[in-house]
């Protein structure tokens, strides 16, 4: 089976290398892919924004399933474009994808169909007044979020009235996240653990991979600011069988029917950000992919025959027979570079990854390139270090893939120290 992958961060790195361990391999190819892929795969650079450019690709290569890992292709509508060539896609439509790139299109999903979440209002750039009342009476902290894709920086926390109405004026004034900056989703501040579910979907029967917990913040303890995410773990404790049981009944499935009877289906990876609150899981966010980096922890722990599950739920009938969810714990901690979320410095050299690799982990590649023959730094997000170990053990997870990463330099390599952390308080 020949397989398109289309992105270039770690979350593609960790779907080409489950893909490459089905039963049925072809020809695999990432779009555009990073040195990382292209140890397991061909890159090729195609404009993946040009979807005759992409669908012609798709017919010269003989293209079975492509596999759309970011979201903006999604909700630009490249599932529609390719599906109506004829093309195999494991992805959305843009219409089911609004579930993530139109937050208020979420919100209000969830409130018709009583699936659990934080309370919200939503006002237009039009209701500026009504919403600055609305923050003078409302109570703190309380979350504010640019309705659109802002490419995961849309969401402020703010702690009173005044960090609240400096970040009205960001969004409606300075529009500091364009189009997507709106419209405001005014939220309740919900107190709790968070963790994230991924059902993959062919729209009504679904799969659950383990549940994982990612770390968003910059600094160990959850201090800074928000990243696109530093580190995940797998199975996450705080998702006792009894929070998935939940989780499944109470937002899983309500959510596919509504987006069935609203959208036509979601078929692809739906991603539910959760907080494990005192009165149960509730929704935070919904995704219209595979989280990053949660994807590297999680696919280590599938067996089985990673492609056919997703190739059977891209062809609209899933079969959950192809996979099985092993007993193993899985640990990525990210590498970053120095500065990042903010500005930082590109074009460093990597050394020590086959080390790392020698040592039994595997480092999915995000932000890396190749320059005079040698692996340098190319982005906030450089590497993905993980560790697999057999049965429950976080303890020795963690071990392992700090071990393998102590092994990995760059000039200002960053990292937590902290990744497990709160799993392991857990299960103490
Ligand atoms: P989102 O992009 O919606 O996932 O938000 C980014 C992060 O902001 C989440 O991972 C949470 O840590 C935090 N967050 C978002 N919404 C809420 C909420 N209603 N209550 C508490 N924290 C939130
Ligand atoms: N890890 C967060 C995300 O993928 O959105």
């Amino acid at each position: 089976m020949n397989v398109l992958v289309i992105g270039s961060g770690g979350r593609e790195h960790a779907l080409a290398w489950a893909i490459s361990k089905s039963k049925n391999p072809g020809k695999l190819f990432v779009a555009p892919g990073n040195p990382g892929t292209s140890k397991i795969a061909t890159n090729v650079q195609i404009d993946t924004n040009n979807h005759k450019e992409v669908s012609e690709f798709c017919k010269k290569e003989s293209i079975d399933l492509v596999v759309i890992g970011p979201e903006k292709p999604l909700v630009e509508g490249v599932a529609d474009a390719l599906r109506a060539e004829g093309v195999n896609v494991f992805g959305p439509s843009a219409n089911a994808a609004r579930i993530e790139g139109d937050k208020s299109f979420a919100k209000d999903l969830m409130k018709e169909n009583g699936i659990p979440t934080a309370s919200f209002s939503v006002f237009t750039k039009e209701e500026e007044n009504e919403l600055l009342d609305y923050l003078q009476k409302t109570e703190y902290p309380v979350v504010l979020k640019a309705s659109g894709l802002a490419a995961g920086k849309g969401v402020v926390i703010a702690k009173n009235f005044s960090e609240a109405k400096e970040t009205v004026e960001k969004m409606f004034r300075e529009n500091i996240f364009g189009k997507a900056g709106n419209k405001i989703v005014v939220e309740e501040f919900l107190v709790g653990e968070e963790a994230s579910v991924f059902a993959i979907t062919d729209g009504e029967d679904y799969f659950l991979l383990p549940p994982s917990q990612d770390h968003k913040r910059i600094f160990d303890g959850d201090e800074g600011p928000n990243t696109g995410g530093m580190g995940a773990y797998a199975p996450a404790p705080v998702v006792t069988n009894d929070v998935l049981k939940l989780v499944e009944t109470e937002i899983i499935q309500p959510t596919l029917k509504a987006l069935k009877e609203k959208t036509g289906g979601f078929n692809g990876c739906l991603y539910a950000g959760l907080m494990i609150t005192q009165e149960g899981p509730k929704v935070v966010e919904f995704n219209c992919r595979f989280g990053d980096p949660e994807t590297q922890a999680v696919l280590p722990l599938i067996e089985g025959d990673f492609l056919e599950l997703l190739y059977s739920t891209a062809k609209g009938k899933i079969n959950k027979n192809s996979v099985k969810i092993a007993d193993k714990t899985a640990v990525c901690v990210v590498a970053a570079s120095k500065g990042y979320p903010g500005a930082y410095e590109k074009g460093f050299e990597i050394t020590g990854i086959e080390e790392a690799e020698k040592s039994g982990a595997i480092v999915f590649q995000a932000g890396t390139k190749i320059e005079n023959s040698k692996i340098v730094t190319n982005g906030g997000r450089v590497l993905g270090v993980t560790a697999v170990v057999e049965g429950k053990d976080l303890s020795a997870c963690k071990i392992k893939s700090y071990d393998a990463l102590s092994k990995i330099n760059f000039n200002g390599i960053y990292y937590r120290k902290d990744i497990t952390d709160k799993g392991i308080n857990r299960s103490k």
